[in-house]
């Protein structure tokens, strides 16, 4: 069954965890689809795992609907979440929508993503108005890794953890259906998450959250440039691909790939006739 805004409402009721992994192309959301993960994010981390940047700065309004268009074509049944990249919202409220508006319209996303509180209330006001479902993204919110000096921890001082649970409530109230909180502290966390009535997705934010979001090339230990502290990995595909490649590059090599059975026949008859020429 198709997850939607209301599966979230659901399940935060319920207390059934909900699960949210990043992709980025077709074949991988597919995959997580036919698994059953309930929320598919194309992630702006996109500029980091798969274009090789050192931040998710340059990403643009063109990756991400090209992007999320080839994850929307794999996604049968996750609900799509399509991530606002950098300086695609914070101008002003109309900007927003706009943008928005283009995830859903040529990304065929059914959400949209984009972080900030209560510095974008405004936009997450317009766009929810416009009947464009909002996740809002709060604590350690990587666009702003200039303005934090590194990608930091976030709410451990007490001004800063007030901040952060004002932020939360400020985005429930301009009609977030859902808030990821990254790299918090766990008490913190759960203190939100047991207070708001939307649900939280955690990503470094510890068990308490209702529920989980990771990059899947941490997830599945593909990218490593590096690991944060928050990751598991609950697979070596990396490994397995570098084996897999090596195997390809070993018998591409040796004359054993192709065998027999990858090739196409011909009869001999225009094989002979191609001899008489
Ligand atoms: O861009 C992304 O993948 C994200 C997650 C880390 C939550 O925002």
């Amino acid at each position: 069954m198709k997850n939607t805004v209301a599966t979230f409402k659901q399940m935060k009721q319920t207390g059934e965890k909900i699960t949210m992994l990043t992709a980025y192309d077709y074949s991988t959301a597919k995959l997580m689809d036919e698994a059953g993960i309930n929320a598919i994010l194309v992630g702006d981390s996109l500029g980091m795992v798969m274009m090789g940047y050192e931040d998710t700065i340059p990403v643009t309004m063109e990756d991400m609907i090209h992007h999320t268009a080839c994850v929307a074509r794999g996604a049968k049944n996750a609900l799509v979440v399509g991530d606002m990249p950098f300086m695609s919202y914070h101008e002003n409220a109309a900007q927003a929508v706009h943008n928005a508006g283009r995830l859903i319209k040529e990304g065929h996303a059914q959400a949209v993503k984009l972080e900030g509180g209560a510095t974008v209330k405004d936009q997450i006001k317009a766009i929810t108005t416009a009947q464009i479902p909002v996740v809002a993204h709060i604590g350690m919110t990587p666009q702003s890794v200039n303005a934090f000096g590194g990608f930091k921890v976030q709410g451990k001082g007490l001004d800063q953890a007030k901040q952060i649970v004002e932020d939360a409530y400020i985005v429930q109230e301009a009609g977030a259906f859902a808030v990821t909180l990254e790299c918090v502290p766990e008490a913190l966390a759960t203190y939100i998450t047991e207070h708001l009535d939307i649900p939280t997705i955690g990503i470094g934010a510890g068990a308490g959250c209702d529920g989980q979001v990771l990059v899947y090339q941490d997830a599945l230990a593909i990218y490593s440039d590096f690991k944060p502290k928050f990751v598991k990995q609950f697979a070596q595909v990396g490994e397995l691909m570098r084996q897999g490649v090596a195997d390809y590059i070993n018998e591409t090599k040796a004359g054993t790939f192709p065998a027999k059975e990858h090739t196409f026949k011909i009869d001999d008859e225009v094989m002979a006739k191609l001899e008489e020429r």
